[in-house]
């Protein structure tokens, strides 16, 4: 019976497409079952991506998982022998976000033994061949978890610590870096050495010298070493483009040590494809080889017209707009190419981000009119704006719906989006502290504290942290009412001038943490629209600096 390829769906079309590539090159297929015991997982968080492993009673009692991840199976039942193995598979991985189970679809590989510059080169082909088979406009991005902890070398941190370095790194958060390493006492050389290496993006020849410049010791000049045997062998295979190194890629530095890397396609907001050298993971399995793998998310690539259609060519900023002004509708006004989405929330932080935009070459006198109209767009300078709710600029950056944004600290701190933390514009300024009635004892009782808050999440960490068990109740306004109705004993909520804690007697007791809006980037569209985003980052930064040294002259 003949049949046709049209019959399958999207997923199972490019899975076909990426087993085929893989097999050409001699990887065969593994098969697993689909739930491992929940120890195998138990012991491996920080390797496992993000959520809730979903765990049941099996045979006799003991404690199985429906599985988070492919690798850790692959590598658990991998001989220790000398052969190398050279595996693809297809399997759906499942978590929990703690509302819903997702059950996602991977295809990937992994080549577990002697692993070489050839072979890492294979695997890094490989990568960006499958994210070409999707689309016409990709990015591999790649860094170098050795050249990172080189320059942890000899800092006096703990792990925590260096975590949290590296997650700021992984935002690109200059002010935040800047923050810990005073907290941390670490020195400015150090600290500067840090905030360059995070803005750092593009091909490898564009960038080795600021690499060299920053390296420290032996252990980054061999990873810059291995970096450039890397690139030579990937031109060698025929890959020049689309390939950059970008060391916000980071993953956990107690499993992954050497090149780690992501891809991305122009028009999916977040990565596709993850992977990197594990071969730490194999030490703790007790094994002597090295492993390098990835694996690609096939149910990001949810909107294969728009990806598949995209060239990272100059035609695409050619606007549909230009041609056919009627079809000015929602979704023109997200695909148009060539303008940079800005997310400002409204009310007087947004007014305040857009005065700096506009005294920073990025005005849209529009916007100043009295209008219900909630886009605005000056196509000179290609910056369009949006007016959003303040607590979804990061939901709409995050996703894409923006490429950049301004949001407050709070807000970040709060839902943890997958962004970029580019700049602290310095407005908004005001503080995230434990408020409560004047006089009030927060250590006089031994129930949970009852906390009412808009900041859930922040509240239920800053009392984890001080081991103290907590009742949350949350508002989405007017929270000093809470405690005067006896709805709360304290609140988590932010002061700024102070007045509506004092005009209702009550006092702060205990800071939290500063807040300042932030300039705020997808990371998606960072890379396809680096040039442009990095261009008005400077301007807004020079700008920023320029209002800074007047206001202290006055
Ligand atoms: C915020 C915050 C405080 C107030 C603090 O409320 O939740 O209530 O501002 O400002 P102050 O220290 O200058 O008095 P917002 O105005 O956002 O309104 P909300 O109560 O609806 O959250």
């Amino acid at each position: 019976m003949e049949y046709s390829a049209d019959i399958l769906g999207y997923e199972e079309q490019v899975s076909i497409r990426l087993r085929t590539l893989y097999s050409e090159f001699g990887y065969v297929q593994y098969k697993m079952s689909r739930f491992e015991e929940y120890e195998l997982y138990a012991g491996n968080k920080a390797f496992l991506p993000p959520g809730e492993i979903l765990t049941f009673a099996g045979a006799g009692g003991r404690l199985m998982a429906l599985r988070p991840d492919v690798t850790l199976s692959i590598v658990k039942y991998t001989k220790d022998d000398n052969d190398l193995k050279k595996l693809y598979y297809n399997e759906n991985i499942y978590r929990s976000d703690g509302f819903e189970i997702k059950e996602q679809m991977q295809v990937g590989l992994e080549c577990i033994g002697n692993i070489d510059v050839s072979l890492m080169g294979e695997v890094l082909l490989l990568a960006k061949r499958s994210l070409d088979t999707i689309s016409g406009c990709t990015s591999l991005d790649i860094s170098h978890m050795g050249y990172l902890s080189g320059l942890l070398i000899g800092e006096n941190m703990n792990t925590q610590q260096k975590t949290k370095l590296i997650n700021c790194i992984s935002e690109k958060n200059n002010p935040g870096l800047r923050a810990l390493c005073y907290e941390y006492r670490l020195s400015n050389d150090f600290c500067e050495r840090l905030i360059k290496l995070s803005a750092i993006y593009g091909p490898f020849k564009e960038v080795a010298g600021e690499l060299q410049n920053l390296s420290i010791n032996k252990e980054t000049d061999a990873a810059i070493q291995e970096l450039d045997k890397i690139h030579d062998t990937l031109c060698q295979l025929g890959i020049r483009d689309g390939v950059n190194i970008d060391f916000s890629v980071v993953n956990d530095i107690s499993y992954y040590s050497g090149i780690i890397f992501q891809g991305y396609i122009k028009g999916i907001p977040a990565k596709v494809l993850s992977g990197g050298r594990y071969d730490e993971l194999l030490n703790k399995f007790g094994k002597k080889c090295g492993a390098i793998g990835f694996a690609v998310y096939l149910d990001m690539l949810e909107n294969p017209d728009a990806a598949e259609t995209n060239k990272c060519t100059e035609a695409n900023t050619e606007t549909k707009n230009d041609k056919s002004p009627e079809k000015d509708t929602g979704f023109e006004v997200k695909r148009e190419a060539g303008m940079i989405n800005i997310a400002l929330p409204k009310g007087r932080l947004g007014e305040n981000a857009y005065d700096i935009f506009e005294s920073s070459g990025f005005g849209c006198p529009e916007i100043r009119e009295e209008s219900r109209k909630l886009v605005f767009e000056n196509k000179k300078d290609g910056v369009r704006y949006f007016w959003v709710k303040p607590s979804d600029v990061a939901r709409y950056v995050e996703r894409g719906a923006a490429d950049i944004g301004v949001a407050g600290k709070d807000v970040l701190l709060e839902g943890s989006p997958d962004v970029y933390e580019l700049l602290d514009l310095g407005i908004g300024r005001c503080s995230l502290c434990v408020a409560a009635e004047m006089g009030f004892d927060t250590e006089n009782s031994d129930k949970a504290l009852r906390v009412a808050t808009k900041f859930p999440n922040i509240a239920r960490s800053y009392y984890r942290k001080q081991g103290r068990e907590i009742d949350v109740i949350e508002l989405n306004g007017s929270i000093e009412l809470a405690p005067l109705l006896g709805l709360s004993d304290v609140i988590v909520d932010i002061v700024e001038t102070g007045r509506t804690l004092q005009e209702n007697k009550m006092e702060p007791i205990e800071p939290i943490v500063d807040i300042s809006a932030r300039l705020i980037s997808n990371k998606a569209s960072y890379k396809f629209n680096h040039k442009k985003i990095e261009t008005l980052c400077a301007k807004i930064a020079e700008n920023l600096s320029k209002i800074n040294e007047t206001n202290k002259m006055e």
